[in-house]
């Protein structure tokens, strides 16, 4: 049994009315009518809201992962709002320059560049370049020169081991990211980068992990990097993403200026007051601001539970198969009515992992035909989405101000045949 949804799960200009609720202005009924079923839908101020927060909270070229979710409208959107971007692959770096951000504000990563997207990034001049490992070393020492300049962090393995899912854990020695600290092959890689005619080394770059919700890890890894760059005079510390959002009820994150404002304390204690202090959030700044749409199919009771299916599932949101992740589900004609029938909340593809909340609570009433809603979905949905079973992806909205805009259109079958040779 669960009462009704709490409003601290929905962004946050959501309105929640006795047969319906608003976003940006914009009715969720609407929506789903005008643009159809299954809709990301992103209330633009929580995105505004929530880069502005993490531009504020560290220093010029923090920098939004947009691993995490990545359109041309949200690319733009980061820019801005004043923050980086992080590109981890040719195809994320490709799109963030269609969009118009300035390479000066994009920050390229990846374990594993190839030589063209290496070409591609000191040719346009990218903000930072993180250095990954030392393959990567030995091409950039064929390609970059005094006239040929880069600018790089080197990314490195702390050796902390966030409190988090196995599979989003990064910051520990095994791991395919990053030199060691503990082996000497961080120290060796600033060695052999410094001696390359045209590599400007800033400072180091540690990524623990993602989904996390304790500050201490972060410390740890501060300090970790304080006491391993102590007397490297470098102007720039990277603490990475990782912050975790609040999914289900009962759950709760700090905020991007809490996270920052913890940080900023554990630099200064460490020595690290004059460097600029950068993160790469991705999660805390898109997850919350959207939610996804969905019609229901069919309702099937079975001896041991009741199925709802819906008109999405794992190829729009395949986090809770791969990582066990929990949703919320409302349904929104009766946001205000208590969720007391429990069911599990599937969807629409051809195995039975295809579970988008394993244990979801509805109203009694809700049936065949109505629209279903899962909050904080903005983050690694679309951008982790598949065309399994040959199903299109969903359309994306921004909405502001009571206006609703399609950023990314729902895909066609004609979409989906045009690899066909
Ligand atoms: N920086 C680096 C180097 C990263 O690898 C990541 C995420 C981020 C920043 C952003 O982390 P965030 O703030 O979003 O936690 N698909 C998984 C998450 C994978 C995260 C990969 N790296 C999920 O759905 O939980």
């Amino acid at each position: 049994m669960a009462g009704p949804l709490l409003p601290t799960l929905l962004p946050d200009t959501a309105q929640v009315l006795e047969g319906d609720v608003v976003v940006g202005g914009v009715s969720l009924t609407e929506l789903a009518a005008t643009y159809g079923t299954p809709l990301f839908v992103y209330d633009e101020a929580t995105l505004r809201a929530r880069a502005a927060e993490a531009a504020a909270a560290f220093d010029d070229g923090v920098a939004f992962a947009t691993k995490s979710f990545l359109c041309g409208a949200m690319a733009r959107l980061a820019h801005e709002e004043g923050l980086c971007v992080d590109v981890a692959t040719g195809g994320e770096f490709d799109l963030v320059r269609r969009a118009g951000v300035p390479a000066s504000r994009v920050i390229v990563h990846g374990n594993n560049k190839s030589e063209a997207e290496l070409v591609a990034a000191i040719d346009a001049h990218v903000h930072r370049l993180v250095v990954d490992n030392f393959d990567e070393i030995a091409r950039l020492r064929g390609l970059v020169s005094a006239t040929r300049p880069v600018s790089c962090l080197v990314r490195v393995t702390p050796g902390v081991e966030a409190h988090t899912h196995e599979f989003i854990r990064t910051g520990q020695e095994d791991s395919k990211f990053g030199f060691s600290l503990s082996s000497g092959d961080a120290r060796r890689a600033i060695e052999e980068l410094r001696s390359i005619p045209g590599v400007t080394l800033h400072g180091v770059h540690a990524h623990i992990g993602s989904q996390i919700f304790e500050l201490d890890g972060f410390v740890a890894t501060l300090r970790i990097l304080a006491d391993f760059t102590r007397g490297d005079s470098f102007d720039e510390v990277c603490i990475g993403g990782g912050l975790g959002v609040a999914y289900v009820e009962g759950e709760s994150a700090p905020s991007l200026t809490e996270w920052g404002r913890t940080l900023r304390a554990a630099a200064a204690e460490a020595g690290l007051a004059t460097t600029r202090l950068l993160a790469e959030p991705g999660r805390s700044i898109v997850a919350s601001a959207a939610l996804t749409l969905y019609r229901v199919g069919t309702v099937k009771p079975v001896a041991a539970r009741t199925y709802m299916a819906v008109d999405g599932g794992m190829s729009d949101n395949p986090r809770p198969v791969l990582y066990g992740s929990g949703y919320e589900a409302f349904d929104v004609a009766r946001p205000l009515a208590e969720r007391s029938r429990s069911l599990r909340l599937v969807g629409k593809h051809c195995e039975s992992g295809d579970v988008i909340i394993d244990e979801a609570w509805l109203p009694e009433a809700t049936g065949v035909g109505d629209l279903v809603a899962t909050p904080v979905t903005g983050a690694y949905g679309y951008s982790m989405a598949s065309n399994y079973n040959r199903v299109p992806r969903p359309a994306v909205v921004f909405v502001a101000d009571g206006v609703a805009r399609e950023v990314l259109r729902r895909e066609t079958f004609e979409d989906l045949a045009r690899l066909e040779a």
